[in-house]
């Protein structure tokens, strides 16, 4: 068994990464989830420790995965939580080009690899992007969440005038 470090922005975490992290789990037996920040993402929906929690009620109670904050690189993450690998889901070719430099660079810096799984087919479509989106109008987005996350959703964009 070895750990795996699963970084993401995580705002929200939604069925497509909770798939990402079942397929983690069986191939490694154990993962870290790690919340972390985007630079090109500079203001988010949720705050960090709002995401972990959030991420939290979306694994429930699986064994062998923890979900925490970090900050600074993936791989200074990746070592912090005491990884030998990270783990990236894909969805699109575009998720694949900056992926696979960011793995690159992951490797080069310290040696850590990264193992790319492809998405569920049927999750193809969801990003945190478009589910702060679509919720933000109004419109449900019970089938790509958990319970938890669609009412966090509900009372953000609440408190934020529905805007
Ligand atoms: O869910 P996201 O927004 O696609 O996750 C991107 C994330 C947070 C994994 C990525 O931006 C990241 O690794 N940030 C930490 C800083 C870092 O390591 N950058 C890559 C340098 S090669």
């Amino acid at each position: 068994m070895s750990t795996a470090f699963l970084p993401g922005s995580f705002d929200p975490m939604h069925l497509g990464h909770l798939d990402v992290v079942d397929q983690a789990l069986e191939i490694f037996g154990d993962v870290v989830v790690g919340v972390m920040h985007n630079p090109s993402k500079p203001s988010g929906l949720f705050s960090p420790d709002a995401r972990v929690e959030l991420a939290r009620a979306t694994i429930g109670d699986r064994q062998g995965v923890r979900v925490e904050a970090f900050g600074g690189l993936a791989v200074q993450a990746a070592t912090r939580a005491g990884a030998s690998v990270i783990v990236k889901g894909l969805r699109t070719m575009a998720d694949f080009d900056i992926e696979q430099q960011m793995a690159q660079n992951n490797v080069a810096l310290t040696g850590i690899r990264t193992v790319f799984v492809p998405c569920r087919p049927d999750l193809a479509h969801i990003s945190s992007r478009f589910i702060r989106e679509i919720s933000a109008n109004g419109v449900s987005v019970e089938h790509m969440v958990v319970p938890a996350v669609a009412d966090a959703l509900t009372a953000a964009h609440g408190a934020r005038g529905n805007s």
